[in-house]
């Protein structure tokens, strides 16, 4: 018997870039892989180390969001295995959750034929999650730059950013949850005003790939930074050694507890293996920008007589 499956290969990505708060994402080349075929029940099995914590059945968020997706459209999905490898360090800044539920939006669209379109993807990705950054960029790839409020939704996407990047991985994780309450309820109007220049020109210049002034404005962050940055050891002093290797900025990857550097495009594995040598509490990764988002690979499989 010949019977079709297909696998979803969704991108890492790094949130917020500084001043970007809840709105800049960044998509990596680190990728998570669901193979996708049928079942009798929903399974899903991790084939790496560092997951054996998350569920593994209709508990799973991957499984959840299809199956929300389905019970939204008053659709029936098929039951699936998924079977996943993934190089995203879980609970550490890279957007692991919204690589979940993107795979899962692209699983739903696919088994249930619903043609979505890129916006809304990113529509239902970002209800899920609360906030665009993440998920648009693990769904679109390159930068993406959005506003959302819970309803109405712009994105302006920038699908080849020239730059490289370095991130500082931490041993332990992270709840995202956690990070967020360390946030001050309400800023001052004169400190929103000057993150919010900051984010203006952040954008402009990641815009027109001018990564020098983009990385100046991503250390120029008032919204979430300067209540975090005391998790992340030693943060001030990776930020000044980065600096004095000509890096163009340092700041936290989304919520943390990973801190992005973003370097010329080429000088990456250079500096990792400088920063691992002078910072070995931390693993530290080369990666570029992925400029593929979420994709879905079709595959025919002889299953087993
Ligand atoms: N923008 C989010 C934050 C990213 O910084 O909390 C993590 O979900």
């Amino acid at each position: 018997m010949v019977e079709s499956s297909f696998s979803v290969v969704v991108p890492a990505s790094t949130a917020n870039l500084g001043p970007g708060f809840d709105s800049i994402g960044l998509a990596l080349n680190l990728y998570m892989t669901v193979d996708v075929s049928p079942s009798e029940d929903w399974e899903v099995t991790y084939k790496d180390d560092g997951f054996e914590d998350l569920p593994t059945g209709e508990d799973n968020l991957i499984v959840k969001t299809v199956t929300d997706i389905a019970d939204r459209k008053g659709l029936v999905v098929p039951v699936s295995r998924l079977i996943i490898q993934s190089d995203i360090p879980l609970g550490k800044g890279l957007g692991s959750s919204a690589t979940a539920i993107a795979a899962g939006i692209e699983i739903a669209n696919q088994l249930l034929v619903l043609n979505l379109s890129e916006k809304e993807k990113v529509l239902l990705g970002s209800g899920y999650e609360g906030h665009a950054d993440n998920i648009s960029a693990a769904l679109l790839g390159g930068v993406t730059i959005s506003y959302f409020d819970g309803v109405a939704m712009d994105i302006v996407h920038i699908p080849e950013p020239k730059m490289g990047a370095v991130i500082l991985v931490p041993p332990e994780a992270l709840l995202t949850e956690a990070s967020r309450g360390l946030l001050p309820g309400e800023l001052s109007h004169a400190e929103a005003t000057r993150s919010s220049a900051a984010a203006n020109v952040l954008s402009a210049a990641i815009a027109r790939d001018d990564w020098e002034t983009a990385g100046r404005m991503m250390e120029k962050d008032t919204f979430h930074e300067p209540y975090r940055k005391k998790l992340f050891p030693e943060f001030d002093r990776i930020r000044k050694v980065c600096q004095e290797r000509g890096a163009y900025g340092v700041t936290i990857s989304g919520a943390g507890p990973s801190l992005f550097v973003a370097v010329k495009q080429g000088v990456e594995s250079e500096l990792a293996m400088r920063l691992a040598a002078e910072f070995p509490y931390y693993d530290c990764i080369a990666v570029k920008p992925s400029i593929e988002g979420a994709m879905i690979e079709l595959r025919k499989e002889q299953a087993p007589r």
